[in-house]
């Protein structure tokens, strides 16, 4: 469409699902992949306030307060003043509960979508600050690591977040996930109240040198490196007994050729990365061969790590 012609109050964001932690990097680090991803059009109406419609069959809430597209946007009209008023039509593709980002994806997509309305006026970190707060309201923390890359896109690192998120968009090779999605819903506040409030030094240690080691294999392009590093001693061992067969699911996609991999964000969706297209197809196969037989209803998605985050989509 050409400028002279769009619609200036009105667009349409696709925001990205994503796999937070990527094994070793519990809460700091994350990928964007291609798809799954929601989509939001907004709108601005003269009448202040925020209405919100969804045409996604999940149920969510549609009371602005309670919804992280209402949070997300309310954040936004506070930061930028005055009595604006907002209408979002919401389609979710990503199913809430899932792992891979989907309350980020919504609230990834109401900030870039409100700030494209806008105008511009903020920045991609404090865009990440205002997908926060959504994620707030769907899980009861301000986790980053999903909203940064869900905004960012590729590979980013959380350093810290406080007081504000310091997010790394990293350096990366081609890499291709495979994300089987067992349709159990594990709520992220539940999978987050098994972790252990204190972790042994020699745990951290290992934990930190593969933070490091993934990061560095990462910009090098170093495949061997990257498997190496795909290790997780904090999360997955309190975890992965509500994912049924998370081992055998490893340790298939393992030999099927993947460099590694682990439990998506806090499950139950089990990520695998590899180095090209078809070694990421030979993981589904080996994926779908192991969950056939579970008596579990699960979805295969098979996708680059995407290079771009939320953005316009017309
Ligand atoms: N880093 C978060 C967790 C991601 O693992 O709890 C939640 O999707």
């Amino acid at each position: 469409m050409s400028s002279e012609l769009r619609n200036l109050n009105e667009v349409t964001v696709r925001a990205p699902a994503t796999v937070a932690n990527v094994a070793c990097g519990f809460d700091c680090l994350g990928f964007a992949l291609e798809t799954p991803f929601d989509e939001i059009t907004l709108r601005r109406v003269d009448r202040p306030g925020i209405r919100i419609e969804h045409l996604d069959g999940f149920g969510l809430p549609t009371d602005p307060a309670r919804n992280v597209v209402g949070t997300v946007l309310g954040s936004v009209i506070r930061a930028a003043g005055g009595d604006l008023g907002f209408e979002a039509v919401v389609t979710k593709h990503i199913k809430p509960g899932s792992g891979v980002g989907s309350s980020a994806a919504s609230a990834s997509a109401a900030a870039v979508a409100a700030n494209e309305l806008l105008g511009s006026p903020f920045s991609r970190p404090e865009l990440v600050e205002f997908a926060r707060d959504g994620e707030f309201t769907a899980c009861g923390a301000r986790i980053a690591d999903n909203v940064s890359a869900s905004i960012f896109g590729g590979f980013t690192l959380v350093r810290t977040t406080e007081p504000t998120a310091d997010v790394i968009a990293l350096e990366f090779p081609e890499l291709h996930a495979t994300v089987l999605h067992p349709q159990i819903e594990i709520k992220t506040a539940d999978a987050r109240a098994l972790l252990r409030n204190e972790i042994p030094l020699p745990t951290a240690v290992r934990q930190w040198g593969n933070v490091g080691a993934l990061v560095a294999g990462l910009a090098r392009g170093d495949y061997g490196l990257i498997g190496r590093a795909l290790e997780d001693f904090v999360a997955e061992p309190y975890r992965k007994v509500l994912i049924p067969g998370f081992d055998d699911l490893k340790s298939a996609s393992l030999r099927a050729g993947a460099l590694g991999g682990g439990i998506s964000g806090s499950g139950p969706s089990v990520f695998m990365l590899s180095a090209n297209g078809s070694a990421a197809r030979a993981v589904e196969s080996a994926m779908d061969r192991v969950y056939s037989g579970s008596g579990i209803d699960y979805n295969i998605y098979v996708s680059p790590v995407s290079r771009t985050g939320a953005a316009t989509f017309r």
